[in-house]
């Protein structure tokens, strides 16, 4: 089979407009951005894993917080340049990028760790935990129920394939304990007839700085 990274980048270069329009309403994770600039200091760096377009997550952070968006994308993050010139977008693989330790205020991952996977996740969480400041927050959807897969002509796009793989929502919950990252919230997100989770956690006091 074709290396999944190719298919998950070749597919977003397809389907980013589809995805998610220049204009499209940054009403879009309202209620989530709400809370985490209740949560966090005005001015903190912060981090979007997996960044799309820089709608709607970066352009309204932006606003607050010295952005810094990451995509695998070369389409989405010459986009999100255009869009959002106020952040710094970094086009690589999420996995192999790397920050001082203590660098974000908060870190954001949303509909995009489940690209990665399975056995790069647990690392990518760990690296977050090192990235995040004392006190600082991460949010993310994750899976919910397990799944790899693929789904061809995404979003109606031909050529779009696109590429998933999800944990369980207990395996996060583990992966993230593991790393000390504290689960303070993990919902489920209905999307058709399954799902995500969303969660939001905290560096708890265990030193994952440690070698693993
Ligand atoms: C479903 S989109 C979500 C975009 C944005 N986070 C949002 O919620 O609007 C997933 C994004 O993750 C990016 N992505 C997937 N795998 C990645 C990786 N290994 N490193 C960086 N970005 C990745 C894709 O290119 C895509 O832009």
């Amino acid at each position: 089979m074709e290396d999944p990274k190719s298919i998950v980048r070749r597919g977003y270069d397809l389907v980013s407009q589809v995805y998610r329009r220049d204009d499209a309403d940054d009403g879009t994770y309202a209620e989530w951005l709400d809370l985490l600039e209740r949560r966090v200091e005005s001015g903190s760096s912060v981090l979007d894993l997996g960044c799309g377009c820089g709608i709607p997550v970066a352009r309204r952070l932006a606003q607050r917080y010295a952005v810094t968006g990451v995509d695998l994308s070369p389409v989405q993050i010459g986009r999100a340049r255009e869009l959002v010139p106020g952040a710094t977008f970094i086009c690589a693989d999420m996995t192999t990028v790397r920050f001082p330790d203590a660098s974000f205020g908060a870190i954001t991952c949303l509909f995009a760790l489940i690209h990665l996977p399975l056995t790069e996740q647990p690392a990518l969480l760990r690296s977050v935990r090192r990235w995040l400041r004392p006190g600082g927050l991460f949010m993310a959807t994750v899976g919910h129920r397990a799944w790899t897969g693929v789904e061809k002509d995404w979003l109606g796009v031909k050529g779009g394939d696109m590429w998933w793989s999800h944990a369980d929502a207990d395996t996060y919950r583990r992966w993230l304990a593991d790393v000390g990252l504290r689960v303070e919230l993990q919902t489920f997100i209905p999307e058709g007839t399954g799902g995500h989770s969303f969660v939001l956690a905290t560096p708890s006091s265990k030193n994952a700085l440690a070698p693993s």
